[in-house]
């Protein structure tokens, strides 16, 4: 068992600045966030609602880039913000998994469609049919250990809200990523669903999975093994 200390780091970012424009205003949202991640941690990441929790991940992800010339993240030797667009997007669906705020389902997709939608990336429409076919059994366990295997032919639409949202946690999985980001992913469920979600974190955790977790509630960071808070643009202990 290794101690924390000798924990490798697999992400770090580097004074992350973010700015967006509004017509003639500025609206500076990070200023300046340095944060190292490390393999097999859960890190909870606590902020008011508007701290700008979304952006940082997005940012973590390389689902957005920061202000021009401003900071960096490294996501094991690689410097995300360097590469080009469809190399980034690239190198994301390999190692990082998303769980997003509002879900983001397509409505006209079922449940495992939903889940394979991102691994699809990369496939030419020859090889396609061949990936789904050889990924499908997979998607279908993943989805039954996640309590969906009952709902494998329902839409976003047909599904409760913990459903959607373990649809959701499972796209994020199928590629097995070594690192998962989760923005808020109780936020928009009942007390009692979002401990079911917690306790699917929790296990996944368990099996060594790295998580960085953003939230506004201090009792899903409770469940964290660590927690800095997002304050003034800036990430304290
Ligand atoms: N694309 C954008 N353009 C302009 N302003 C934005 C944009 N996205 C976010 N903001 C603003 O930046 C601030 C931070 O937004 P962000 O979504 O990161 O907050 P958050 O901490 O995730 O909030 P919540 O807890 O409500 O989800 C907010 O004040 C928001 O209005
Ligand atoms: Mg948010």
């Amino acid at each position: 068992m290794q101690t924390q200390t000798q924990q490798s780091v697999i992400l770090r970012a580097r004074q992350l600045t973010k700015t967006y424009r509004m017509g003639r205003e500025d609206l500076k949202v990070l200023s300046g966030v340095d944060l190292n991640v490390k393999a097999g941690e859960w890190l909870c990441i606590l902020g008011a609602s508007g701290s700008g929790k979304s952006t940082l991940l997005h940012l973590l992800g390389g689902l957005d880039t920061p202000d021009l010339d401003s900071g960096d993240v490294k996501f094991q030797d690689v410097s995300l913000h360097t590469l080009t667009q469809s190399k980034r997007d690239h190198f994301r669906n390999k190692h990082v998994g998303f769980v997003f705020q509002f879900y983001h389902l397509l409505p006209e997709l079922n449940v495992v469609e939903n889940t394979m939608i991102t691994t699809l990336v990369g496939h030419s429409m020859f090889g396609l049919a061949a990936h789904l076919d050889e990924l499908r059994p997979r998607v279908i366990t993943l989805l039954s250990e996640l309590g969906l295997g009952d709902r494998l032919n329902h839409t976003p639409n047909e599904l409760s809200g913990g459903e959607r949202q373990r649809v959701a946690i499972a796209r994020a999985m199928v590629n097995e990523p070594e690192l998962l980001l989760a923005d808020e992913p109780t936020g928009n469920l009942d007390k009692n669903t979002g401990l079911r979600i917690l306790d699917l974190f929790q296990k996944m955790h368990d099996n060594g999975q790295t998580i960085v977790m953003v939230t506004h509630d201090q009792t899903v960071a409770d469940r964290a093994d660590r927690v800095l808070h997002l304050e003034s643009g800036k990430l304290v202990k």
